[in-house]
């Protein structure tokens, strides 16, 4: 009988981590709409980025599309639902033109940004967003304004290149789930050269993007591998990793599910940051701590930031759905 005694680990768990209210809202809609209207609902990009999220839409009957062209003409009557991130003004233009019918899963906080860039507009300044290049909620808000009427910038090195046609009439707006450090420099740095850019009247960045990286960052110091549950393309998440590091993890690593982790290559480590991005399910954070349970022995210590309350309603026409049936 040999008994392998495991090494000790803390573990140190982030709070608040994982869905935001806004990701939570959208799959709500998505499974309402599947008990309303029945299979298939169509949903137009990943509803929020997350595989796992999808692959159990899927299974209860969601059909995903990346453009509303591939509804097959039979299914016009069923519902499309538009995800998280937003979309440009001509995706709902498109929708109406062919007699679809749309539920928006947009987040109220993405739709505000639109708001703040459309006010920009209409008092005469030039837009000025602040973002990552091809991620759907920059493409969502720039289809809000006509083409020509935002510049994208995406870091400081953009700032400085940056030669506006009229310097004393810009406003910005940002992406939702940039890194609160990072974006702090750039709109200094713009700042510095053009001292009348207008900022929003509420800050871009949301709440749930603030406080995540919040706890990360104060959890981060110590830490021999900090874990952040996500999924390589959800911009919250990857902000999460360069917080952590920054903020003194020795290493941190975005990891989507537990069976990916590496365990030889994680080496010796006696304190574990976890956290998880908004669009990352908590049974994953479940499972990756049941696989260093396995591992190691592992205590748990809660590293809570803050108290999150936030609730969006789903669409009108969903909620009599949501009363009757849950
Ligand atoms: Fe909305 Fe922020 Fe979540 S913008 S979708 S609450 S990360």
């Amino acid at each position: 009988n040999v008994t392998v005694s495991r090494p000790p680990l803390t573990i140190r768990l982030c709070g608040p981590r994982g869905f935001c209210a806004g990701v939570d809202r959208a799959i709500q809609i998505v499974v309402l709409a599947l008990k309303g209207f029945g299979a298939p609902v169509y949903v137009r990009h990943e509803i929020v980025h997350n595989r796992y999220v999808v692959e159990g839409l899927e299974a209860k009957g969601a059909v995903f599309v990346e453009e509303l062209d591939e509804i097959p003409a039979e299914h016009r009557e069923k519902p499309v639902v538009f995800s998280a991130h937003g979309v440009p003004k001509s995706v709902p233009e498109d929708a109406r033109a062919r007699n679809l019918f749309y539920l928006d899963a947009t987040c109220p906080l993405v739709s505000k940004v639109h708001k703040q860039a459309m006010r920009h507009q209409r008092l005469g300044r030039h837009v000025v967003l602040i973002g990552h290049a091809g991620h759907p909620e920059v493409i969502g808000t720039m289809g809000q304004l006509p083409e020509g009427s935002v510049s994208l910038i995406e870091t400081i090195e953009d700032a400085d290149r940056y030669d506006p046609v009229d310097a004393d009439n810009l406003g910005y707006v940002t992406q939702t789930t940039l890194s609160v450090d990072d974006t702090a420099g750039v709109i200094q740095r713009l700042q510095e050269r053009f001292p009348n850019l207008t900022a929003p009247s509420a800050d871009s960045i949301c709440y749930a993007t603030t406080n995540r990286q919040e706890a990360v960052k104060q959890a981060a110091p110590g830490c021999d591998l900090f874990i952040i549950v996500g999924a390589p393309n959800s911009s919250n998440s990857k902000r999460l990793v360069e917080v952590a590091l920054k903020a003194g993890a020795k290493r941190s690593l975005l990891v989507q599910r537990a069976e990916e982790i590496d365990w030889d290559d994680i080496g010796p480590i006696g304190t574990l940051g976890l956290s998880a991005g908004a669009s990352a399910p908590e049974v994953i954070v479940n499972e990756i701590i049941e696989a260093f349970k396995a591992r190691y022995d592992a205590t748990i210590e809660l590293a809570e930031f803050s108290i999150e309350n936030e609730h969006f309603l789903v669409n009108r026409e969903l909620r009599d759905i949501e009363l009757t049936h849950e």
